[in-house]
């Protein structure tokens, strides 16, 4: 599960502006000698100095493409990030997306043979590794916006050290702040005395620093601390648009439903606006916003009326917006957050470090010089973290481990990260892969299970109960199911909120035994019915875009499964008697999923919320579960989040004890010491 990555797809069909000459644009000449010259080169500078969408293009032109190698910009798992980047240097290009310059996400490649300059999130770059372990195809390697320190961007800096002794001509770039450009250099860099492929230190890697062009940044604090954030940056929306001149205004709130619940709040008072006053137009902008709403949030505002952008931190740095000159700050961000000891990986809500609202204050002054309404007293910032801790030191590791054992590291503890994980970071995720078969006694990856679930573009849990579901006569099922289950929640939609409608649509679907076989219903009714039928969705509060996408994730799984020589076509044994097919359908797609997902189990306490198996933990099934109104014993659950100082389960099933202890013995034996 990567932060706020879910479902993202598509273009922002932008009006194409040239491009203003760009802070970059002076010292082409001087990158293009370094890139040339040294094997590493850094580069700092401003977001919106145009890093990201130049450099790419100034190498292309200089002849880096010439014998038909690819440029690759890593964006961090920020989806959103690389297809409006990929759309806007395509348009630059003057070239069709997909054509001259593409990009690749999870389950959606929008490049060619043609393709020359290719934007791909950093995960997806790991996974060509797997197929191409010197990365062959690519003259430079970009690592954008190295300094957000996401776990698979620091990977990938390990793995490019390693791939440049073997390929000096590779070059690589990392796009970084200001603070941490010499880490990187000195992470790459032979230390004094020694060499690399014949070069020096000094003759490895430059650090470029590009002159900002900022404009200052009146900042303001509260005199008191709030307790409701949203209520209090809605009232701030609305004083700046009633006492201040024009410029939009750029909100930044921890998630997607404080933002929902914002932009509801700022509609409701917006009908209170006098007539004939300037308008105020609320948008929201996170990372699995459907592409026509995304449209509105970089386009420029209609006449007369002034944009309240309300954003995760995906608008701090990756995405650039035009014409921000008030932001405000909740003080707050969504982190990745995971506890060793229960094995629990969630979103937590937790304060912004001061590096992070520096950067957020520093959106307001682009254009002019702007303000910053932050949220919380001085004190409070205060004592914020100078910055954020690296993903790989908060992260259930047990994906990337699997992974890197893929590539053959051959000792996953002496791997050259750039910052070392934490040990119990490491033996828990070495636990969890032996418990679930992937790994052997000795830390060596299985076969065929282990290499198979690496493979898959699937978190092991969800890779596993697909590899099993051959044995449980459900594997049709369960490609739906995984497919449906990848979209994270973006099958169902509410027209103009209706929450209540959607509620009574959805029971439609719904099975007594939980999400996955609801999931399954939609997922079949759509292709019986939907598919063909746009009207039919709507009428279901069913997402069309989100819906076909699923067909077409379920298709690659499909394809990804006869590749690993699991042969998805011939899959009769539905038809097989005896033995586990006397089980019911359910039971069988249930019992599968629990090979899976044994380690996200949780009982049912009499007050209706869940306990983990361990106690130690209360969980609550999210409002949008069929199990939100309904009893049950045992189940286990999909993902997990924590909202509100709540933590919330979201796709959750009912299943039986037993199954834990028979489909994983270790694990519950190790648990009920
Ligand atoms: O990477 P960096 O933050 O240095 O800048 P960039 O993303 O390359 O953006 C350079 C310029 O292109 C900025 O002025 C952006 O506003 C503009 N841009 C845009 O208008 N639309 C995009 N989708 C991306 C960038
Ligand atoms: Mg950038």
């Amino acid at each position: 599960m990567a932060e706020e990555e879910e479902y993202g797809t598509a273009l922002i069909a932008e009006l194409y502006k040239p491009p203003a000459l760009l802070p970059i644009a002076q010292l082409k000449d001087a990158l293009l000698y370094t890139i040339e010259t040294y094997p590493v080169t850094i580069i700092v500078g401003e977001t919106g100095s145009g890093k990201t969408t130049q450099i790419p293009q100034y190498l292309h032109k200089a002849g880096w493409t010439a014998d038909g190698s690819v440029i690759a910009v890593t964006q961090q798992p920020r989806r959103v990030a690389a297809t409006t980047v990929a759309a806007r240097v395509a348009e630059e290009v003057g070239c069709q997306l997909g054509q001259d310059v593409g990009y690749s996400i999870r389950f959606e490649d929008v490049s060619s043979a043609a393709t020359r300059i290719k934007f791909l999130t950093d995960g997806l770059l790991l996974r060509e590794m797997l197929v191409d372990p010197l990365l062959k195809r690519y003259s430079v390697i970009m690592i954008d916006e190295a300094h957000e320190r996401s776990l698979s961007s620091d990977i990938l800096l390990g793995l490019l050290k390693k791939v440049l002794r073997k390929r000096p001509e590779l070059r690589v770039v990392v796009s970084s702040a200001t603070l941490d450009a010499k880490d990187f250099l000195d992470f790459f860099c032979p230390v004094d005395g020694e060499k690399i492929n014949g070069k020096s230190k000094e003759e490895y890697g430059r650090i470029i620093s590009i002159e900002g062009r900022m404009h200052p940044v009146d900042i303001n604090y509260l005199i008191e601390p709030v307790s409701d954030y949203v209520e209090r940056a809605v009232e701030t929306v609305m004083d700046i648009h009633n006492n201040e001149p024009d410029g939009d205004v750029l909100l930044f709130l921890p998630g997607r439903e404080d933002i929902d619940d914002a932009i509801d709040m700022i509609a409701d008072r917006i009908t209170d606006l006098a007539p004939g006053t300037q308008r105020l137009q609320p948008l929201p902008l996170y990372a699995g916003l459907p592409s026509d709403q995304q449209l509105y949030v970089f386009q420029a505002a209609p006449e007369n009326t002034r944009k309240a952008i309300v954003s995760t931190n995906i608008a701090e740095a990756s995405v650039t917006i035009e014409n921000i000159v008030h932001v405000i700050d909740c003080g707050y961000v969504k982190l990745r957050a995971y506890d060793p000891t229960t094995g629990i990986e969630r979103l937590a809500t937790v304060p912004v470090s001061k590096a992070s609202a520096t950067q957020r204050a520093g959106r307001a002054g682009r254009t002019k010089p702007g303000k910053c309404y932050r949220l919380y007293t001085e004190a409070a910032y205060n004592a914020f973290s100078d910055s954020t801790p690296p993903e790989i030191q908060r992260s259930n590791l047990a994906p990337t481990i699997l992974q890197l054992m893929n590539l053959g590291i051959p000792n996953i503890v002496r791997f050259d990260y750039f910052s070392n994980p934490p040990s119990e970071l490491v033996v828990r995720a070495m636990d969890m892969l032996f418990s679930l078969g992937a790994i052997s006694p000795e830390a060596k990856l299985t076969k065929p299970l282990g290499t198979r679930m690496a493979e898959l573009p699937l978190s092991p849990m969800l890779a596993k109960a697909l590899l099993n579901a051959q044995t449980f006569g459900c594997l049709y099922e369960m490609l739906h199911i995984a497919a449906l289950l990848t979209l994270s929640g973006t099958a169902f939609i509410a027209h103009d909120g209706n929450l209540k409608q959607l509620d009574k649509v959805k029971r439609k679907f719904a099975v007594e035994e939980g999400d996955h076989i609801t999931l399954l219903n939609v997922y079949e009714a759509f292709i019986t019915t939907g598919r063909k039928d746009a009207q039919w969705c709507r009428s279901n509060f069913l997402n069309y875009k989100a819906m076909q996408k699923a067909v077409s994730v379920r298709n690659q799984l499909a394809r990804h499964l006869e590749k690993l020589g699991i042969s998805v076509s011939s899959d009769l044994s539905a038809q097989r008697a005896g033995g586990i097919f006397s089980l019911s359908p359910s039971e069988r797609i249930r019992r599968c999923l629990t090979t899976g997902f044994f380690a996200h189990a949780a009982r049912m306490k009499p007050d209706g919320t869940f306990q983990t198996a361990n106690g130690e933990t209360t969980l609550w099934a999210h409002p949008t579960s069929v199990l939100f109104h309904r009893k049950a014993d045992w189940v286990i659950y999909d993902e997990i989040m924590e909202s509100k100082g709540k933590v919330f389960v979201r796709e959750v099933t009912k299943i039986e004890m037993d199954w834990l202890v028979e489909y994983a013995p270790e694990y519950y034996r190790v648990k009920q010491r």
